[in-house]
């Protein structure tokens, strides 16, 4: 069973609520999962100025919860086409773990919020420079698991196959749609599936006993092969028929 880290930063809860439709994503295809929220970095004065609810109430990330989970999909609103400061400032703390190859070749994907739609393909890709650093591996939502949702016209929608996404509109009273949050679930329960196939292969190969290779046998020594020698015709003489006695002959023409 793999356990997934959903790590995530929202002001108005959007990406929030996307965040619960990843979660039960994963856990219907049968693997764990856990909402993390990054620490804020902006006062409580300058939040109550932008009319920021409370904070939703999910643990705080830190870089071991990345360290110890099989697979981490992050979750933010745009800023700007890039990521918030607040991500920024946690994907920043993680230079330690840089450093120390902790996260190389682990799974990662990402989903987003929007006011307008505007940046919802840069905001991942803002991410994509630190997975690179750090060797993860970018997991995309795709086309194919969510081809239906994502290609209705008829429905505004906020995903892309880069991941999945919700428009908040420019005043943030959008809330996600049924057709974002099911696109945010299949996101969830596919990179889940992933993750979880990629850990069973790890397991067979730790499993596998080493086969133990025959030692080489060392080259014996053969006796050098005789050239056959090539059937060639009598040419030797034969030895001439050896003459009779010539007395025996000589006394038998006498004789008979
Ligand atoms: C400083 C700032 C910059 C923003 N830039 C964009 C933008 O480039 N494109 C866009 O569609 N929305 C933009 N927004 C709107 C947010 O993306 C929106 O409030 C967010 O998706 C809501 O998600 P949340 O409820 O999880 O915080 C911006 C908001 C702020 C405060």
């Amino acid at each position: 069973m793999a356990n997934i880290a959903i790590v995530i930063y929202s002001t108005y809860h959007h990406v929030a609520q996307m965040a619960e439709s990843v979660k039960s994503g994963v856990e219907s295809s049968g693997n764990n999962a856990t909402i993390y929220q990054v620490p804020e970095t902006l006062s409580e004065e300058v939040l109550t100025k932008l009319y920021a609810p409370a904070k939703p109430d999910y643990p705080i990330a830190t870089t071991e919860t990345l360290v110890q989970a099989d697979g981490i999909i992050f979750g933010f609103p745009t800023r700007f086409g890039s990521m918030p400061a607040q991500m920024k400032s946690f994907i920043d703390s993680t230079g330690g773990l840089w450093g120390e190859g902790k996260l190389y070749q682990k799974p990662a994907s990402a989903f987003i919020s929007t006011g307008s739609g505007g940046g919802r393909e840069t905001t991942v890709f803002s991410l994509l420079s630190t997975l690179t650093h750090h060797g993860m591996l970018y997991i995309p939502l795709g086309y194919a698991a969510v081809f239906g949702e994502i290609t209705d016209l008829s429905n505004i929608q906020g995903s892309t196959p880069w991941g999945a996404g919700t428009i908040a509109g420019s005043d943030g009273s959008r809330k996600p749609t049924e057709n974002d949050l099911k696109i945010a679930n299949i996101q969830g329960k596919q990179f889940a599936e992933i993750v979880s196939k990629m850990n069973k292969k790890e397991e067979v190969k730790k499993a596998e006993p080493v086969k133990e290779v025959k030692k080489a046998e060392p080259i014996k020594e053969t006796k050098k092969v005789e050239p056959v020698k090539k059937e060639t015709k009598n040419t030797v003489a034969e030895p001439a028929p050896k003459k009779k006695n010539a007395i025996k002959r000589f006394f038998s023409k006498i004789f008979n």
